[in-house]
């Protein structure tokens, strides 16, 4: 059920997103990544540093702190800190302390930075899904970066809401176009090593004003893909592509991209990224899209923060219970749990 029943709450061996890219400047940047203050930044040749948030004298919070030249100087008694932890200062006596502050691997890719929170020694930026193929980062694409939030909920509840799309139908009624039909559109479950997609195809959908915007020459009816696209615990894709009904040509991609970041075993942040191949410089789309964001993410919010409350509470709650839909998020749930199990095991040895 929810709760995992693994005894850690996430995987570490994993890239998470813990930052747009445009949020990393020469200005520290605090956040916090599974219960670890974080502070990240940029050298002055561009390239980003993540560095634990917490300065090992007396605990100052790094992120009220400032960066002189390549390095973090605590704004409490002046320690300095090199992009790699090292301390190579301390104002007040001649040599620096051998404290070193943890350093995280990054890398930057499709307009956002991914750290990695296992051993440094096992970051494959391999191991981050092909952002690419999802339109991030990649020529002929479009993308609006929505703005993120913090929800007060563990970040399996997000996955959950994100793999079981029927819930469209009911918390989005009113503001994802066409909502009411989602429940009702046959899925299927299509599971490679890489990615488990429960995907609807909702077919001979007739012409409605949100499909005139997207394709303003398009006469009759669309197929659009309603996918539910699990790529890792850190990464969810939705939507996908539309078709003409009549001939079955693909009319263009729109995917929305879910980064999911655990803040603390209760709380997660919620990035989402929105990649079209088509219309990529229309901005009445790209204002349509964010709209629909700012609509919608409350909706799920609202949620995930009331589920987590019941979760968090000492209340008696009904036995968990499952339908058809679920299948997506229960195979999930599993995959989850092995990733969590593998990396307990292998630490155990
Ligand atoms: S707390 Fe950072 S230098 Fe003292
Ligand atoms: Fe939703």
């Amino acid at each position: 059920m929810t709760p995992s029943a693994e005894p850690q709450p996430y995987p570490r061996r994993q890239w998470w997103m813990a930052a747009y890219s445009h949020e990393v400047t020469r200005a520290l940047f605090g956040t916090t990544v599974l219960g670890e203050k974080i502070v990240l930044y940029r050298t002055e040749a561009g390239s980003v540093v993540a560095l634990s948030g917490l300065c090992p004298h007396r605990m100052f919070p790094l992120d009220l702190s400032r960066v002189v030249g390549d390095t973090v100087q605590c704004g409490y008694h002046g320690f300095r800190f090199d992009p790699t932890g090292r301390c190579v200062e301390v104002p007040s006596q001649p040599e620096p302390s051998p404290a070193v502050l943890k350093s995280y691997p990054v890398i930057e890719q499709g307009g956002a930075v991914w750290l990695w929170t296992g051993e440094p020694e096992l970051a494959d930026p391999k191991r981050l899904p092909d952002l690419g193929a999802m339109g991030l980062g990649q020529a002929g694409w479009g993308v609006e970066h929505h703005p993120r939030s913090l929800l007060k909920g563990r970040y399996t509840l997000l996955i959950d809401n994100l793999l079981d799309l029927s819930h469209a139908s009911f918390l989005h009624e009113h503001t994802i176009p066409k909502a009411e039909a989602v429940a009702r559109v046959p899925h299927e479950l299509i599971a490679t090593e890489q990615s488990l997609n429960l995907r609807r195809l909702g077919c001979g959908i007739p012409p409605n004003p949100f499909f005139k915007l997207l394709f303003p020459a398009h006469e009759g009816s669309v197929d659009q893909s309603f996918d539910a696209e699990y790529l890792c615990p850190a990464l969810i894709r939705t939507g996908g592509t539309l078709y003409d009904s009549a001939s079955g040509q693909p009319l263009g991609t729109l995917n929305f991209i879910h980064a999911i970041t655990p803040e603390t075993p209760t709380s997660v942040h919620y990035f989402v990224m929105t990649a079209r191949n088509f219309r990529t410089d229309d901005p009445a789309i790209t204002a349509l899209n964010l709209k629909m964001g700012q609509a919608i993410q409350p909706q799920d919010t609202l949620a995930i923060e009331a589920i987590e409350a019941v979760l968090s509470s000492a209340l008696p709650r009904p036995v968990e219970v499952s339908v058809k839909a679920d299948v997506g998020a229960i195979q999930v749930r599993r995959r989850l749990e092995a990733q969590i199990r593998a990396e307990a095991a292998s630490l155990a040895r």
